[in-house]
């Protein structure tokens, strides 16, 4: 293949990016070109090899160009390249993904519904629960609580979910979704131990549930860390006390693992083997196929399962490639090499290194906080570590430090003051280290530029 930039990026005028400042892009040298990848790296069209440090976008968990999915595709599309799993349909990989799906996820989740994105998945869950309440006879319970914070995807429903940040200028669903406040210690808890952030955060919940009703609320909607919002941890125990809350009071918990599955924080699901809980639907995207097909599952309970397709019940929900056959095999070829590979349980090592190894960027005058878990990292900076004065929009930092490690050989995303890592799950530890080095450094020359400047 001839490549060659600036035809690239002539055509790619013609292309809107997501979440981008359109107008930004319109300066030269704004946008960067990815035209291959292998392993844990991508090549841009100047020919720079990068270490591909956010997994595409915390999905290429596997790493770039696999052989064993690239032939389970190809073989796929050769045998039957599409038929749909609406009506009376199926097919052999739709089916055996669903059951192998079921067989990974914890507890009674047994029923996956496919889509093709994590924000159809989450509004899959939504639509589904609203119809299971109505069977049941309880119209009113409609209300979904989120977070401040959260990111649950761009479709209008998916977004009304999202951090009402996120707003600005766009609409969202009015009143279905109310939001409690965000887990984020860092910012949010002042003085208060862990112990007692937690605690404020529960008072929040039944505040809420106790203002609106639990007869209205059909759900309660949580990443286990929240990603797009700037890898927020919640306190210890959160999820797990979430949950009784949400049992206590009949309100369903949706766990959105759209990055949290497949192996970024060293498990299949995090929910119950990270976080000790069950919940009553686990939406799934991103590392289920790897990327290299748009698929999400929706994995609901027998319980849900059972009200939803009782007699006279009719599943009016659905989407043309729910289940598409080749992005089916692709997921069941990821998941064998995740699980001959042992990957995960390799991520509880290399992972945790990567983890502790970023940690130590803190001792940087401007790292304010490091956190996340294994493979999903987030940085921090601030103007003073002891106020946590933020830096100015204006300066936008995080992209400064981001330019920094993409001149060093490292893709990272920028989110305002945050710098987020998600990079494949097959790292060794010379990679790892060689990320750390790469972080260190630009974070160094970034602070550096901003004192010549004061
Ligand atoms: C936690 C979470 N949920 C949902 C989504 C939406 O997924 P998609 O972009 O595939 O619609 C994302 C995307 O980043 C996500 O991080």
């Amino acid at each position: 293949m001839n490549i060659n930039t600036d035809e690239i990026l002539t055509n790619d005028n013609h292309l809107i990016q997501s979440f981008a400042n359109l107008d930004g892009l319109k300066q030269t040298n704004a946008r960067t070109a990815i035209v291959s990848a292998k392993g844990g790296y991508v090549t841009d069209s100047e020919g720079n090899e990068l270490i591909d440090g956010i997994g595409g976008l915390w999905c290429v968990n596997v790493g770039h160009r696999r052989k064993e999915i690239i032939d389970a595709i190809t073989k796929q599309l050769n045998t039957l390249d599409y038929y749909s799993t609406f009506y009376n349909f199926t097919h052999p990989m739709a089916a055996e993904l669903s059951k192998k799906i079921a067989l990974l996820a914890p507890g009674n989740l047994n029923r996956v519904h496919f889509g093709n994105s994590g924000s159809v998945a989450n509004d899959s869950a939504v639509r589904m629960l609203h119809h299971y309440y109505n069977r049941l006879g309880k119209p009113k319970k409609k209300k979904i609580l989120s977070r401040v914070g959260a990111y649950h995807g761009s479709t209008h429903l998916a977004m009304a979910m999202t951090t009402p940040a996120y707003s600005d200028g766009w609409d969202v669903t009015e009143n279905l979704v109310h939001h409690l406040h965000s887990p984020y210690s860092y910012r949010e808890a002042g003085d208060m131990s862990e112990e007692e952030f937690l605690s404020f955060l529960v008072k929040d919940m039944i505040d809420k549930i106790n203002d609106l009703g639990a007869e209205n609320i059909a759900a309660f909607i949580a990443e286990p860390i929240m990603g797009a919002g700037g890898i927020i941890v919640p306190p210890e125990g959160y999820h797990k006390k979430m949950r009784e809350i949400t049992q206590e009071n009949e309100i369903m918990y949706i766990a959105d693992e759209v990055v949290t599955a497949f192996g970024r924080l060293g498990h299949m699901f995090s929910s119950e083997d990270k976080y000790n809980m069950i919940p009553d639907i686990i939406c799934t995207a991103k590392g289920l196929t790897s990327g290299y097909q748009p698929l999400s599952a929706t994995i609901i309970s027998d319980e849900i399962y059972e009200v939803i397709s009782e007699p006279g019940a009719y599943f009016l929900h659905g989407m043309t490639y729910s289940g598409h056959p080749a992005a089916s095999a692709a997921a069941l070829a990821n998941i064998d090499i995740l699980e001959r590979e042992k990957i995960p349980q390799k991520v509880q090592k290399t992972g945790k290194l990567f983890e502790d190894l970023l940690r130590g960027l803190d001792d940087l005058d401007i790292v304010g906080e490091v956190r996340g878990s294994h493979f999903m990292m987030g940085i921090e900076f601030v103007k003073n570590k002891n106020t946590k004065e933020a830096y100015s929009d204006e300066l936008a930092i995080g992209l400064k430090i981001a330019n920094e490690c993409q001149k060093r050989g490292l893709i990272a995303r920028a989110l305002g003051n945050i710098l987020i890592l998600s990079p494949t799950l097959i790292l060794n530890e010379v990679e790892i280290r060689k990320i750390e080095t790469i972080l260190r450094e630009s974070i160094t020359e970034t602070s550096k530029n901003l004192k010549n400047k004061l």
